[in-house]
């Protein structure tokens, strides 16, 4: 856990979960009550990291295999850390980021193939010991998150990315890694049933990040939102 005066919440799952939805609800309620809060999202979120999640995203790194992969996110990881993440939290704010280490541990680790001790080694250097408070893991069932995105996507100009185009097959597989994360972390992850809908999710999420707020300039949290 981070000692930091803010908080650290980081949003998991695979695609079509709810994060980017929920990550701004949770924005939205939080900065309601008076909270300052940071919304930043993987692979980006501070400018070298940005640079680097477009080679990762367009699929531009692809051919120079997983282990190239890995390290790119690794090395945006580390400048959102130390950049954006880090000072944000050393200055008192709720900091939400949409996708996190678990999604290394998932995406590169266990889809990947990548060996444990290479994953392990990348992420203590990325984090760097800021560690999320709390993890929202999003679970559905890989068909239906898929569907969503492609909806989504029709909406947009956005073809599917690099991982949104993999069979249905790994999605699942990818499924089961962010709940075998949650099973063996459960201090810090928290598994939230991603069928509900966005307004049942959102009050979920809620109460699982209301007791964890930290102090606010005007002292503690309104007591009336305690739960
Ligand atoms: N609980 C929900 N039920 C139905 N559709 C949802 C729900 N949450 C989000 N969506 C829709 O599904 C699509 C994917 O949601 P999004 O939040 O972008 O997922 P993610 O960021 O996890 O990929 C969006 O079009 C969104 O409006
Ligand atoms: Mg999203």
């Amino acid at each position: 856990m981070s000692a930091a005066p803010g908080l650290f919440v980081t949003f998991e799952g695979g695609e079509g979960a709810g994060k980017s939805t929920q990550i701004r609800l949770l924005a939205d309620s939080l900065r309601a009550r008076g909270l300052t809060v940071l919304m930043t999202r993987e692979p980006g979120g501070s400018r070298g990291a940005e640079a680097v999640r477009h080679v990762l995203l367009s699929g531009a790194a692809e051919p120079y295999g997983i282990r190239m992969e890995a390290v790119l996110f690794a090395a945006a990881r580390s400048d959102h850390v130390e950049e954006v993440i880090r000072p944000a939290l050393a200055a008192g704010t709720v900091v939400l980021c949409d996708r996190f280490m678990d999604s290394s541990r998932v995406y590169q680790g266990i889809t990947g193939n990548l060996e444990q001790p290479f994953i392990e080694a990348l992420e203590r250097v990325a984090i760097n010991g800021v560690v999320p408070d709390c993890t929202i893991v999003f679970d559905l069932p890989a068909a239906i998150g898929l569907e969503r995105a492609r909806k989504r996507g029709a909406g947009e100009s956005a073809a599917p990315d690099r991982f949104e185009k993999e069979e249905l097959e790994t999605h699942e597989k990818r499924r089961e890694a962010f709940l075998d994360i949650a099973e063996r972390e459960p201090l810090r992850c928290r598994v939230v049933d991603a069928t509900q809908a966005p307004e049942a999710i959102a009050a979920q999420v809620l109460a699982l990040v209301e007791p964890l707020l930290p102090i606010t300039a005007h002292g503690r949290q309104d007591p009336e939102h305690v739960s």
